[in-house]
C-alpha cells in the first residue's frame, strides 16, 4: 500500500511568506507510531543537514552531507530544495528461508530533489525513511547535463552523536572483519594501534576508523546501530571516529589501484545509511529494517535450496589432523573419508558434506604472490573421486556442498565461474562455499572496495543463473541483499569458530558471541561452523575453545543462518548424548522471539521450526555466570510441549569443565517459567515438541 504526498507547493508559500537567502524551514518526516523523527533542513552555507530523534530526545544531532569528486568541484553546499514528496509504505513480504515467514515493511519517505544555486546547478536527491526502529537515507544522483558519470573521491556523510557513548566495534579495516569485538566508550576508541589480526589479508588504514555494523548503548540506556543497506556497485562505508568531536564520518574503502572510492555512470542510488534504534537490546535483534531496505526477489522460486545441517572435511585442517594439499602427504578431501562422513551424516539428520581441499592447486594457494590460474574449480585431485562422492550422497539423502578458494584472484574465478558451476549443476549441487584468502590479486585493490562489492555480486547472479546459493568466506559484509538474492544464505566476515583452533591470542573470549549476535548479525546470517565438542582440542595443546558444551548447542538457535555446520570429527560426536540436540535442531524458522539479553554480556532466543512446529531455545552467557528465567509464554496458548533440556553441569566452567552438562526431560506450556544458572562461558539449549494429544 502506498500513499503519496507531494508538499512541495507548500513549503513555496512558506518560504514566499518568510525565507531569506537560505532554506530554513525544516522538512520532517515521522515514523508510522512517531518513535523516529527526522529533520532535515539546509544551514547558513547552503549544506544539506539532517537531524534524528527518538521519542523526542535527538539520536544524531545535526549533521552534514557532501561529496567530493574526481575533475569536478565538490558538492559542498549552495543547495536549494527544489521539490519533495512524502509517501506512507506498507509492504509486507515473505521469506522463502530464515528468521521468520512474514515480514513488515511500514515506513514514511521523504524524497527531498536538492540542486546547486549556481552554476554547475547540479542536482541530487535524498530519499529518508522513517521506520518505527530506526532511520535510513540514501542519495540519488539524478541526469545532470553534459555529464554522464562521476568517480566520487569521498562521501562525506557524518553522524554526530549525543554524547559519549559505550561502543562495541571492530576496526575500519578495509580487507577482513575478523577481529575481536572491542568495548570502550566512544572518546576512547583507538583503532589505529588495536589490531589483533597480523595474519591473512587484514590491512592497515592510517585512520581511527570502525567497521559496520557498529553497536552502542546510550547513558540513557537507548541502543544504536550504525550500517548500510543494499550496498550495490559502491565501495564499502567504514566509519571514521573523531573521539574530541564526539562523531563519526564515512570512510569509503578505496583503490589504490584506481585512485578513487566510486565510479558510476549516472543516474544511480547509493546504499542506504542505516540507524536501528531501540530501547532493548534484544529489539536491535527483532528489527528488519537492514533486509527491510532491499529490494524484493530477483526470483520467484528458490526451492531447490533446501536449508540444511552439513558436516565437513575441515575441522581436521584446522586442526592440523590433514590437509588441504596432496603434496603433504596428508591428504583430508579423500573418497573413502567422504564416504564416512557421509555415513555418520545421513545416520543423524545432518543433509550436507563441505569438502575442501577437493580440487587441484592447493600447493600454492597461501603465501604465494602469483595466484593467478592456480586453482580450476573442475579437476579433483587423484584420491577424489568427486562424481562417486556425488552418487554416494545422493544415495543417502546428503548433498554435497562445493568449496571454491579463489585464494584472492578473483579475476581467475570470474573466467572459471561459468564452468564451475556447470559443473555443479550437472552432479546436482545447488550449494558452494567460496574463500578470498590473502589479499587482492590485482594489487592495489581491497576486499570491501567496489570493485570487489561487484565481484561478489556477478558470483550471485551467476548463481541465480545455475541454481546455486553463495556461503562467502571473506566476504563483503551482508546488507540485506538476501531479499533481492535468496541465494545469498550465509556467509563469514567475522572471528569465526576457526580461530579457537589456532589462534595466538587464546582464541575467541566467552563474550565473542554475546558481542556479534548483537553487532555482526544484525547485518544477516553467519557461517560460524559451531559444534565443538571436544572442546580442549587435544590435537591442539596450545589451543581451546573458550566455552562450555551446552553454549556450543545453544549457538544452533542464537546464530541466524540458514545453513548451520556441526564442525567437529565424527569421533567427537558418536556415542555423545549430547550431539541429539544438533540432530533434532532446526535451521529455518517461522517465528524468533529474543526473550532477553545485553550486548557482551547474554543473550537467549527463542525460534519456531518451519514445517515442524517444534520450538528452539538458545541461552549463551559470557565469562560471567548468570541465572536468567525463561517465560515459555512465546509457546501457543493450550498446548503442552515436551522439553529437552541440554544445560551447564553444576560444575561447569568454560575453563576448566567445559564440558560438564545435564540432560533433563520435563513438559512446559505458555504459562510455565523456569530458572536457568549459565555458568562461566556456558548456556542452555532446549527442544520443545508439541506433546501428541
Ligand atoms: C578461510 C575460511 O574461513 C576457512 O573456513 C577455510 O577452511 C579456509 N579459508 C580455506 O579455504
Ligand atoms: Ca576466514
Amino acid at each position: 500500500m502506498k500513499i503519496f504526498v507531494r508538499f512541495f507547493p507548500l513549503l513555496l508559500v512558506f518560504c514566499i511568506l518568510g525565507c531569506s537567502s537560505v532554506d530554513t524551514p525544516a522538512h520532517i518526516l515521522h515514523s508510522p507510531a512517531k518513535f523516529t523523527t527526522i529533520e532535515f533542513a539546509l544551514d547558513e552555507h547552503g549544506v544539506p543537514v539532517y537531524t534524528v530523534f527518538f521519542k523526542g530526545d535527538t539520536i544524531i544531532r545535526p549533521s552534514q552531507m557532501q561529496f567530493e569528486f574526481k575533475d569536478q568541484p565538490a558538492m559542498r553546499g549552495n543547495m536549494k530544495v527544489v521539490d519533495g514528496s512524502i509517501e506512507r509504505v506498507e509492504d509486507n513480504w515473505e521469506m522463502p528461508w530464515g528468521e521468520k515467514r512474514y515480514v513488515e515493511n511500514i515506513y514514511n519517505e521523504m524524497v527531498l530533489d536538492l540542486m546547486e544555486r549556481q552554476s554547475p546547478r547540479r542536482s541530487f536527491s535524498i530519499h529518508f525513511r522513517a521506520y518505527d526502529d530506526g532511520v535510513a537515507f540514501r542519495y540519488q544522483f539524478n541526469d545532470q547535463r553534459l555529464v554522464d558519470s562521476v568517480i566520487i573521491l569521498e562521501e562525506r556523510t557524518d553522524f554526530n552523536l549525543k554524547g559519549d557513548h559505550t561502543v562495541w566495534w571492530i576496526p575500519g579495516d578495509w580487507d577482513i572483519y575478523e577481529h575481536l569485538y572491542s568495548t570502550t566508550l566512544f572518546s576512547e576508541i583507538d583503532a589505529t594501534t588495536k589490531r589483533d589480526h597480523p595474519n591473512l589479508a587484514a590491512t592497515f588504514i592510517p585512520y581511527n576508523a570502525v567497521n559496520t555494523p557498529v553497536t552502542m548503548k546510550t547513558e540513557n540506556g537507548l541502543y544504536l546501530s550504525f550500517h548500510e543497506a543494499n550496498l550495490t556497485d559502491y565501495a564499502g562505508m567504514t566509519l571514521a571516529v573523531d573521539t574530541s568531536g564526539m562523531a563519526m564520518h564515512s570512510l569509503l574503502v578505496g583503490s589504490d589501484r584506481l585512485g578513487y572510492k566510486v565510479k558510476r555512470a549516472l543516474p544511480f542510488y547509493t546504499p542506504w545509511r542505516t540507524i536501528q534504534i531501540s530501547k532493548t537490546a534484544a529489539g536491535l535483534i527483532e528489527s528488519d529494517l537492514i533486509v527491510n531496505l532491499n529490494e524484493p526477489s530477483k526470483v520467484d522460486d528458490i526451492s531447490w535450496f533446501v536449508p540444511k545441517k552439513y558436516m565437513g572435511i575441515w575441522w581436521e585442517m584446522h586442526l592440523d589432523i590433514s590437509s588441504w594439499d596432496l603434496a603433504s602427504g596428508r591428504h583430508g578431501a579423500t573418497t573413502d573419508n567422504a564416504m564416512n562422513f557421509i555415513d555418520f551424516a545421513s545416520a543423524n539428520n545432518i543433509t550436507g558434506l563441505l569438502v575442501e581441499g577437493w580440487n587441484t592447486g592447493w600447493e600454492r594457494w597461501i603465501g604465494f604472490d602469483d595466484r593467478e590460474g592456480v586453482f580450476d574449480f573442475i579437476t579433483p585431485y587423484p584420491d577424489y573421486d568427486l562424481s562417486r562422492v556425488v552418487a554416494y550422497g545422493k544415495d543417502k539423502g546428503v548433498e554435497l556442498i562445493m568449496h571454491h578458494e579463489t585464494s584472492a584472484a578473483p579475476r581467475t574465478y570470474d573466467q572459471q565461474i561459468d564452468t564451475a558451476f556447470a559443473l555443479m549443476q550437472s552432479l546436482g549441487i545447488h550449494s558452494v562455499k567460496t574463500g578470498y584468502v590473502g589479499k587482492i590479486i590485482p594489487k592495489g585493490e581491497y576486499h570491501h572496495g567496489q570493485w570487489m562489492v561487484n565481484h561478489y555480486r556477478r558470483v550471485l547472479d551467476k548463481g541465480l543463473q545455475y541454481n546455486i546459493a553463495i556461503n562467502a568466506h571473506e566476504p563483503i559484509k551482508a546488507t540485506g541483499l538476501r531479499r533481492t538474492y535468496p541465494n545469498a544464505i550465509s556467509r563469514e566476515g567475522l572471528r569465526g569458530q576457526e580461530f579457537n583452533a589456532w589462534a595466538s591470542d587464546g582464541g575467541n573470549p566467552p563474550e565473542h558471541l554475546p558481542i556479534v549476535v548483537f553487532t555482526r548479525m544484525l547485518a544477516g546470517p553467519i557461517d560460524f561452523t559451531p559444534g565443538v565438542f571436544d572442546i580442549s582440542l587435544k590435537q591442539k595443546p596450545d589451543n581451546k575453545v573458550n566455552t562450555t558444551i551446552a553454549h556450543q548447542l545453544a549457538l544452533y538457535v542464537v546464530i541466524n543462518s540458514p545453513i548451520q555446520m556441526a564442525c567437529d570429527l565424527v569421533e567427537n560426536y558418536e556415542g555423545h548424548p549430547a550431539f541429539q540436540f544438533i540432530r533434532d535442531v532446526g535451521v529455518t524458522w517461522d517465528d524468533t522471539r529474543v526473550l532477553g539479553g545485553e550486548v557482551g554480556d547474554y543473550v537467549i532466543i527463542a525460534r519456531q521450526e518451519r514445517e515442524t512446529g517444534a520450538w528452539f531455545v538458545g541461552g549463551i552467557t559470557d565469562e560471567e555466570e548468570r541465572s536468567v528465567r525463561v517465560h515459555f509464554d512465546f509457546l501457543p496458548v493450550s498446548r503442552s510441549y515436551n522439553a529437552v533440556i541440554y544445560r551447564d553441569g553444576d560444575e561447569a566452567h568454560y575453563r576448566d569443565n567445559p564440558t560438564d552438562y545435564t540432560i533433563e526431560n520435563t513438559v512446559v506450556d505458555s504459562q510455565s517459567e523456569r530458572d536457568f544458572v549459565m555458568r562461566p562461558g556456558g548456556g542452555f539449549a532446549i527442544s520443545l515438541n508439541p506433546v501428541s494429544k
